[in-house]
Protein backbone atom coordinates (compact mmCIF):
# COMPACT_ATOMS: atom_id res chain seq x y z
CA UNK A 1 0.00 0.00 0.00
CA UNK A 2 1.31 3.50 -1.14
CA UNK A 3 -0.19 5.23 2.02
CA UNK A 4 -2.27 4.01 5.12
CA UNK A 5 -4.78 7.31 5.71
CA UNK A 6 -6.57 7.68 8.92
CA UNK A 7 -9.72 9.88 8.14
CA UNK A 8 -11.43 10.60 11.05
CA UNK A 9 -15.22 11.40 11.15
CA UNK A 10 -15.80 9.49 8.15
CA UNK A 11 -19.19 8.11 8.78
CA UNK A 12 -20.40 10.98 9.21
CA UNK A 13 -21.97 13.32 6.49
CA UNK A 14 -18.54 14.96 4.40
CA UNK A 15 -16.40 12.30 5.97
CA UNK A 16 -18.46 9.25 4.71
CA UNK A 17 -18.43 11.11 1.42
CA UNK A 18 -14.77 11.55 1.37
CA UNK A 19 -14.14 7.82 2.35
CA UNK A 20 -15.93 6.68 -0.39
CA UNK A 21 -14.35 8.68 -3.04
CA UNK A 22 -10.59 7.49 -1.28
CA UNK A 23 -11.45 4.06 -1.34
CA UNK A 24 -12.94 3.60 -4.73
CA UNK A 25 -10.51 6.49 -6.61
CA UNK A 26 -7.56 4.72 -4.87
CA UNK A 27 -7.10 0.90 -4.52
CA UNK A 28 -3.63 0.96 -3.26
CA UNK A 29 -4.02 3.68 -0.43
CA UNK A 30 -5.53 1.67 2.96
CA UNK A 31 -8.24 4.05 3.84
CA UNK A 32 -8.69 3.70 7.68
CA UNK A 33 -12.00 5.66 8.81
CA UNK A 34 -11.84 6.40 12.57
CA UNK A 35 -15.40 7.41 13.92
CA UNK A 36 -17.27 6.96 17.47
CA UNK A 37 -19.92 6.80 15.88
CA UNK A 38 -22.09 9.60 17.44
CA UNK A 39 -25.64 10.09 16.64
CA UNK A 40 -24.43 11.65 13.68
CA UNK A 41 -21.94 8.83 12.91
CA UNK A 42 -23.77 6.28 10.90
CA UNK A 43 -22.03 3.05 9.50
CA UNK A 44 -25.26 3.06 6.31
CA UNK A 45 -23.56 5.91 4.84
CA UNK A 46 -20.86 3.84 3.75
CA UNK A 47 -22.32 -0.13 2.09
CA UNK A 48 -20.73 0.80 -0.88
CA UNK A 49 -17.04 0.50 0.47
CA UNK A 50 -17.97 -1.64 3.50
CA UNK A 51 -16.49 -4.71 1.62
CA UNK A 52 -13.59 -3.28 -0.17
CA UNK A 53 -10.08 -4.62 0.68
CA UNK A 54 -8.62 -1.25 1.20
CA UNK A 55 -11.26 -0.25 3.70
CA UNK A 56 -11.31 -0.52 7.66
CA UNK A 57 -13.31 0.94 10.24
CA UNK A 58 -12.19 1.40 14.02
CA UNK A 59 -14.74 2.59 16.36
CA UNK A 60 -12.58 4.86 18.31
CA UNK A 61 -13.25 8.51 20.40
CA UNK A 62 -10.31 10.72 19.59
CA UNK A 63 -10.57 12.35 23.19
CA UNK A 64 -9.15 8.70 23.70
CA UNK A 65 -4.86 8.93 22.87
CA UNK A 66 -4.16 5.44 23.92
CA UNK A 67 -6.80 3.73 21.47
CA UNK A 68 -5.39 6.53 18.77
CA UNK A 69 -2.11 5.35 19.31
CA UNK A 70 -2.82 1.92 19.17
CA UNK A 71 -5.15 2.55 15.75
CA UNK A 72 -2.02 4.10 14.15
CA UNK A 73 0.70 1.56 15.30
CA UNK A 74 -2.19 -1.39 13.99
CA UNK A 75 -2.83 0.27 10.54
CA UNK A 76 1.32 1.78 10.35
CA UNK A 77 -0.94 5.83 9.55
CA UNK A 78 0.79 7.68 7.09
CA UNK A 79 -1.55 10.31 6.88
CA UNK A 80 -4.50 12.05 8.54
CA UNK A 81 -7.66 13.55 6.64
CA UNK A 82 -9.25 15.13 10.13
CA UNK A 83 -13.23 15.37 9.76
CA UNK A 84 -14.05 14.20 13.40
CA UNK A 85 -16.18 16.55 15.11
CA UNK A 86 -19.51 18.10 16.57
CA UNK A 87 -20.68 19.94 13.85
CA UNK A 88 -24.16 21.55 14.74
CA UNK A 89 -24.52 25.20 16.25
CA UNK A 90 -27.54 24.46 17.86
CA UNK A 91 -26.43 21.77 19.98
CA UNK A 92 -22.83 24.41 20.75
CA UNK A 93 -25.63 26.32 22.43
CA UNK A 94 -26.78 23.89 24.76
CA UNK A 95 -23.84 21.76 24.91
CA UNK A 96 -21.23 24.28 23.78
CA UNK A 97 -18.16 21.45 26.33
CA UNK A 98 -19.28 18.64 24.53
CA UNK A 99 -17.77 20.95 21.30
CA UNK A 100 -14.59 21.73 24.09
CA UNK A 101 -14.00 18.23 24.33
CA UNK A 102 -14.09 16.74 20.88
CA UNK A 103 -12.97 19.60 18.52
CA UNK A 104 -10.40 21.04 20.77
CA UNK A 105 -9.20 18.06 23.38
CA UNK A 106 -9.95 15.16 20.71
CA UNK A 107 -7.96 17.77 17.64
CA UNK A 108 -4.72 18.22 20.65
CA UNK A 109 -5.14 14.44 21.10
CA UNK A 110 -4.89 13.61 17.16
CA UNK A 111 -2.03 15.72 16.84
CA UNK A 112 0.20 14.46 19.96
CA UNK A 113 -0.77 10.98 18.78
CA UNK A 114 0.31 11.46 15.00
CA UNK A 115 3.38 13.95 16.22
CA UNK A 116 4.77 11.38 18.73
CA UNK A 117 3.89 8.68 15.82
CA UNK A 118 5.80 10.20 13.43
CA UNK A 119 8.91 11.56 14.88
CA UNK A 120 11.63 9.84 13.34
CA UNK A 121 10.34 11.43 9.44
CA UNK A 122 8.04 14.09 10.52
CA UNK A 123 8.41 15.71 7.24
CA UNK A 124 7.22 12.88 5.15
CA UNK A 125 3.36 12.74 6.77
CA UNK A 126 0.40 15.06 6.25
CA UNK A 127 -1.79 15.89 8.86
CA UNK A 128 -4.86 17.33 7.15
CA UNK A 129 -7.64 19.59 9.02
CA UNK A 130 -10.81 20.53 7.21
CA UNK A 131 -12.47 23.35 8.96
CA UNK A 132 -15.39 25.36 8.35
CA UNK A 133 -16.02 29.20 7.01
CA UNK A 134 -17.70 30.17 10.61
CA UNK A 135 -14.37 30.48 11.97
CA UNK A 136 -14.56 34.22 9.90
CA UNK A 137 -17.04 35.05 11.81
CA UNK A 138 -20.72 36.81 10.34
CA UNK A 139 -20.01 39.60 7.37
CA UNK A 140 -22.70 42.06 7.45
CA UNK A 141 -21.82 44.87 4.75
CA UNK A 142 -20.54 43.45 1.54
CA UNK A 143 -17.16 41.41 0.76
CA UNK A 144 -16.12 37.67 1.30
CA UNK A 145 -13.90 35.74 3.59
CA UNK A 146 -10.45 35.02 2.15
CA UNK A 147 -7.72 32.72 3.63
CA UNK A 148 -6.26 36.06 5.01
CA UNK A 149 -9.32 37.52 6.87
CA UNK A 150 -8.84 37.34 10.89
CA UNK A 151 -10.81 34.85 12.66
CA UNK A 152 -13.64 36.05 14.53
CA UNK A 153 -15.93 32.75 15.66
CA UNK A 154 -19.40 33.77 17.14
CA UNK A 155 -20.72 30.25 18.05
CA UNK A 156 -19.15 27.85 20.52
CA UNK A 157 -19.32 25.61 17.46
CA UNK A 158 -17.06 27.83 15.50
CA UNK A 159 -14.91 28.96 18.46
CA UNK A 160 -14.26 25.21 18.89
CA UNK A 161 -12.97 24.79 15.32
CA UNK A 162 -11.45 28.18 15.24
CA UNK A 163 -9.27 26.77 18.29
CA UNK A 164 -8.62 23.69 16.37
CA UNK A 165 -7.32 25.58 13.40
CA UNK A 166 -5.09 27.63 15.73
CA UNK A 167 -3.64 23.97 17.17
CA UNK A 168 -3.03 22.53 13.69
CA UNK A 169 -1.05 25.68 12.73
CA UNK A 170 0.82 26.27 15.78
CA UNK A 171 2.24 22.17 15.72
CA UNK A 172 3.13 23.07 12.17
CA UNK A 173 5.13 26.23 13.39
CA UNK A 174 6.02 24.71 16.67
CA UNK A 175 6.98 21.40 16.12
CA UNK A 176 7.74 21.59 12.16
CA UNK A 177 4.55 19.24 11.34
CA UNK A 178 3.45 19.17 7.69
CA UNK A 179 -0.25 20.41 7.75
CA UNK A 180 -2.79 21.85 5.52
CA UNK A 181 -6.06 23.48 6.37
CA UNK A 182 -9.30 23.92 4.57
CA UNK A 183 -12.15 26.31 5.59
CA UNK A 184 -15.59 25.34 3.43
CA UNK A 185 -18.88 27.00 3.55
CA UNK A 186 -22.18 25.11 4.15
CA UNK A 187 -22.07 21.66 2.83
CA UNK A 188 -25.05 19.95 1.57
CA UNK A 189 -26.59 16.59 -0.20
CA UNK A 190 -27.06 12.74 0.27
CA UNK A 191 -26.37 11.67 4.05
CA UNK A 192 -26.91 15.02 5.47
CA UNK A 193 -28.83 14.18 9.03
CA UNK A 194 -31.94 15.69 8.82
CA UNK A 195 -30.92 18.48 11.87
CA UNK A 196 -29.63 21.08 9.38
CA UNK A 197 -31.59 23.30 7.71
CA UNK A 198 -32.06 21.14 4.27
CA UNK A 199 -32.46 17.73 4.69
CA UNK A 200 -34.71 19.05 7.78
CA UNK A 201 -37.12 21.41 5.20
CA UNK A 202 -37.12 18.37 3.15
CA UNK A 203 -38.00 15.67 5.76
CA UNK A 204 -40.78 17.94 6.97
CA UNK A 205 -42.10 18.89 3.71
CA UNK A 206 -42.20 14.98 3.05
CA UNK A 207 -44.05 14.65 6.26
CA UNK A 208 -46.06 17.71 6.08
CA UNK A 209 -44.83 18.95 9.18
CA UNK A 210 -43.47 22.90 10.18
CA UNK A 211 -40.54 24.57 8.48
CA UNK A 212 -39.02 26.22 11.40
CA UNK A 213 -37.22 29.28 9.96
CA UNK A 214 -35.37 31.46 12.26
CA UNK A 215 -35.86 35.09 12.80
CA UNK A 216 -37.35 36.74 9.51
CA UNK A 217 -34.99 34.18 7.69
CA UNK A 218 -32.66 36.99 6.00
CA UNK A 219 -29.63 35.28 7.19
CA UNK A 220 -27.44 34.00 4.19
CA UNK A 221 -25.53 30.94 3.37
CA UNK A 222 -22.88 30.06 0.60
CA UNK A 223 -23.77 26.27 -0.62
CA UNK A 224 -22.07 23.59 -1.64
CA UNK A 225 -22.30 19.90 -3.00
CA UNK A 226 -21.11 17.69 -0.38
CA UNK A 227 -19.17 15.69 -3.61
CA UNK A 228 -17.66 18.67 -4.57
CA UNK A 229 -16.58 19.26 -1.18
CA UNK A 230 -14.89 15.72 -1.14
CA UNK A 231 -13.06 16.54 -4.23
CA UNK A 232 -11.80 19.37 -3.04
CA UNK A 233 -10.23 17.51 0.10
CA UNK A 234 -8.50 15.02 -2.49
CA UNK A 235 -7.12 18.23 -4.46
CA UNK A 236 -5.67 19.84 -1.35
CA UNK A 237 -4.63 16.29 0.57
CA UNK A 238 -2.78 15.74 -3.17
CA UNK A 239 -1.61 19.46 -4.38
CA UNK A 240 -2.02 21.25 -1.32
CA UNK A 241 0.86 23.01 -0.24
CA UNK A 242 2.47 22.87 2.95
CA UNK A 243 1.47 25.04 5.76
CA UNK A 244 -1.17 26.53 3.53
CA UNK A 245 -4.72 27.41 3.99
CA UNK A 246 -7.18 27.22 1.33
CA UNK A 247 -10.74 28.57 1.31
CA UNK A 248 -13.58 26.20 -0.05
CA UNK A 249 -16.81 27.04 -1.51
CA UNK A 250 -19.93 27.47 -4.12
CA UNK A 251 -20.33 30.83 -5.56
CA UNK A 252 -23.94 30.09 -4.84
CA UNK A 253 -25.17 32.32 -1.71
CA UNK A 254 -29.04 32.07 -0.85
CA UNK A 255 -31.13 33.76 1.81
CA UNK A 256 -32.58 30.72 4.04
CA UNK A 257 -36.05 31.65 3.37
CA UNK A 258 -35.28 31.38 -0.28
CA UNK A 259 -34.15 28.27 -0.21
CA UNK A 260 -36.94 26.63 2.11
CA UNK A 261 -38.92 28.04 -0.58
CA UNK A 262 -37.28 26.95 -3.46
CA UNK A 263 -37.32 23.74 -1.39
CA UNK A 264 -41.44 23.85 -0.92
CA UNK A 265 -41.75 24.57 -4.93
CA UNK A 266 -39.43 21.87 -5.94
CA UNK A 267 -40.67 18.86 -3.28
CA UNK A 268 -44.71 20.42 -5.02
CA UNK A 269 -43.53 19.22 -7.92
CA UNK A 270 -42.14 16.04 -6.99
CA UNK A 271 -45.00 14.68 -4.49
CA UNK A 272 -47.51 15.82 -7.33
CA UNK A 273 -48.75 18.41 -4.77
CA UNK A 274 -50.67 21.52 -5.68
CA UNK A 275 -48.38 24.30 -6.32
CA UNK A 276 -48.15 26.58 -2.55
CA UNK A 277 -48.92 23.80 -0.94
CA UNK A 278 -45.51 22.77 1.00
CA UNK A 279 -44.92 26.65 1.70
CA UNK A 280 -47.85 26.80 4.06
CA UNK A 281 -45.54 24.91 6.36
CA UNK A 282 -43.19 27.57 6.51
CA UNK A 283 -43.53 28.48 10.33
CA UNK A 284 -41.17 31.98 11.27
CA UNK A 285 -39.28 31.02 15.04
CA UNK A 286 -37.23 32.91 17.26
CA UNK A 287 -34.18 33.40 16.25
CA UNK A 288 -31.14 31.21 17.12
CA UNK A 289 -28.87 33.27 19.35
CA UNK A 290 -26.08 34.89 17.86
CA UNK A 291 -27.66 33.89 14.43
CA UNK A 292 -24.70 34.85 11.99
CA UNK A 293 -25.93 37.16 9.77
CA UNK A 294 -23.97 36.21 5.82
CA UNK A 295 -21.07 33.87 5.21
CA UNK A 296 -19.48 34.11 1.42
CA UNK A 297 -16.46 32.15 0.47
CA UNK A 298 -13.63 33.59 -1.76
CA UNK A 299 -12.75 30.56 -3.30
CA UNK A 300 -10.45 31.82 -5.77
CA UNK A 301 -6.98 30.61 -4.61
CA UNK A 302 -7.96 27.17 -4.49
CA UNK A 303 -8.91 27.25 -8.13
CA UNK A 304 -6.25 29.78 -9.01
CA UNK A 305 -3.15 27.59 -7.55
CA UNK A 306 -4.78 24.13 -7.48
CA UNK A 307 -7.08 24.12 -10.12
CA UNK A 308 -10.61 23.02 -8.36
CA UNK A 309 -13.92 24.37 -8.61
CA UNK A 310 -17.76 23.20 -8.34
CA UNK A 311 -18.97 20.66 -10.55
CA UNK A 312 -22.52 21.09 -9.95
CA UNK A 313 -24.57 24.20 -10.34
CA UNK A 314 -27.09 24.61 -7.18
CA UNK A 315 -30.23 23.46 -9.44
CA UNK A 316 -28.61 20.02 -9.98
CA UNK A 317 -27.35 19.43 -6.31
CA UNK A 318 -30.64 20.70 -5.05
CA UNK A 319 -32.46 18.15 -7.40
CA UNK A 320 -30.22 15.19 -6.72
CA UNK A 321 -30.10 16.13 -2.98
CA UNK A 322 -34.19 15.51 -3.30
CA UNK A 323 -34.45 12.75 -5.05
CA UNK A 324 -31.77 10.85 -3.02
CA UNK A 325 -33.78 12.04 -0.04
CA UNK A 326 -37.20 10.41 -1.76
CA UNK A 327 -35.51 7.65 -2.51
CA UNK A 328 -34.06 6.43 0.68
CA UNK A 329 -36.76 6.29 2.98
CA UNK A 330 -34.93 3.94 5.07
CA UNK A 331 -31.93 5.65 5.70
CA UNK A 332 -34.14 8.57 6.93
CA UNK A 333 -36.26 6.30 9.08
CA UNK A 334 -33.16 5.13 10.63
CA UNK A 335 -31.58 8.46 11.76
CA UNK A 336 -34.71 9.69 12.90
CA UNK A 337 -35.94 7.06 15.21
CA UNK A 338 -32.71 6.30 16.21
CA UNK A 339 -32.59 2.80 15.30
CA UNK A 340 -29.18 2.25 13.89
CA UNK A 341 -27.52 3.65 17.54
CA UNK A 342 -29.39 0.97 19.25
CA UNK A 343 -27.70 -1.51 16.85
CA UNK A 344 -24.16 0.08 17.37
CA UNK A 345 -24.57 -0.07 21.05
CA UNK A 346 -25.82 -3.77 20.97
CA UNK A 347 -22.87 -4.40 18.18
CA UNK A 348 -19.77 -2.60 19.72
CA UNK A 349 -20.87 -2.63 23.03
CA UNK A 350 -22.05 -6.16 24.36
P1 LIG B 1 -21.18 15.32 11.00
O1 LIG B 1 -21.69 15.82 12.31
O2 LIG B 1 -22.13 14.84 9.98
O3 LIG B 1 -20.14 14.12 11.25
C1 LIG B 1 -19.18 14.16 12.25
C2 LIG B 1 -18.63 12.76 12.43
O4 LIG B 1 -17.63 12.81 13.46
C3 LIG B 1 -19.69 11.75 12.87
O5 LIG B 1 -19.55 10.56 12.14
C4 LIG B 1 -19.36 11.52 14.33
O6 LIG B 1 -19.70 10.22 14.80
C5 LIG B 1 -17.86 11.75 14.36
N1 LIG B 1 -17.39 12.17 15.68
C6 LIG B 1 -17.91 13.13 16.48
N2 LIG B 1 -17.23 13.21 17.64
C7 LIG B 1 -16.24 12.27 17.56
C8 LIG B 1 -15.22 11.88 18.44
N3 LIG B 1 -15.07 12.45 19.64
N4 LIG B 1 -14.37 10.90 18.05
C9 LIG B 1 -14.51 10.31 16.83
N5 LIG B 1 -15.48 10.62 15.96
C10 LIG B 1 -16.33 11.61 16.33
O7 LIG B 1 -20.26 16.48 10.44
P2 LIG B 1 -20.00 16.95 8.95
O8 LIG B 1 -21.05 17.92 8.57
O9 LIG B 1 -19.74 15.77 8.11
O10 LIG B 1 -18.64 17.77 9.14
C11 LIG B 1 -17.38 17.12 9.04
C12 LIG B 1 -16.29 18.13 9.26
O11 LIG B 1 -16.37 19.15 8.28
C13 LIG B 1 -16.35 18.84 10.61
O12 LIG B 1 -15.04 18.99 11.08
C14 LIG B 1 -17.00 20.18 10.29
O13 LIG B 1 -16.57 21.17 11.21
C15 LIG B 1 -16.47 20.44 8.90
N6 LIG B 1 -17.34 21.26 8.04
C16 LIG B 1 -18.68 20.98 7.91
C17 LIG B 1 -19.47 21.75 7.06
C18 LIG B 1 -20.93 21.45 6.84
O14 LIG B 1 -21.61 22.21 6.14
N7 LIG B 1 -21.47 20.35 7.34
C19 LIG B 1 -18.90 22.82 6.35
C20 LIG B 1 -17.52 23.08 6.53
C21 LIG B 1 -16.76 22.29 7.35
P1 LIG C 1 -27.53 24.99 9.59
O1 LIG C 1 -27.95 24.02 8.53
O2 LIG C 1 -27.71 24.60 11.03
O3 LIG C 1 -26.01 25.36 9.29
P2 LIG C 1 -25.11 26.57 9.93
O4 LIG C 1 -25.75 27.07 11.15
O5 LIG C 1 -23.82 25.86 10.22
O6 LIG C 1 -25.00 27.60 8.86
O7 LIG C 1 -28.33 26.33 9.36
C1 LIG C 1 -28.27 27.01 8.12
C2 LIG C 1 -29.05 28.29 8.26
O8 LIG C 1 -30.44 27.97 8.44
C3 LIG C 1 -28.66 29.09 9.49
O9 LIG C 1 -28.74 30.48 9.16
C4 LIG C 1 -29.71 28.75 10.52
C5 LIG C 1 -30.94 28.48 9.68
N1 LIG C 1 -31.89 27.46 10.19
C6 LIG C 1 -33.25 27.74 10.24
O10 LIG C 1 -33.70 28.84 9.89
N2 LIG C 1 -34.08 26.76 10.70
C7 LIG C 1 -33.64 25.54 11.11
O11 LIG C 1 -34.44 24.68 11.56
C8 LIG C 1 -32.23 25.27 11.05
C9 LIG C 1 -31.68 23.95 11.50
C10 LIG C 1 -31.38 26.27 10.57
Amino acid sequence: MKKSILITGGAGFIGSHVVKLFVLKYPDYKIVNLDTLTYAGNLENLKEVESSSNYFFEKVNIQDAQALNSIFQKHGITDVIHLAAESHVDRSITDPLAFVMTNVIGTVNLLNVAKEFWKAKLDKHLFYHVSTDEVYGSLHDGGFFLETTPYDPQSPYSASKASSDHFVRAYANTYGMKTVVSNCSNNYGPNHFPEKLIPLCINNIKNNKPLPVYGKGENVRDWLFVKDHARAIDTVFHQGIVGETYNIGGFNEWKNIDIVRLLCQKMDEKLGREPGTSEKLITFVKDRAGHDLRYAIDATKIKEELGWEPSLQFEEGIEITIDWYLNNQEWLDHVTSGTYQDYYKEHYES
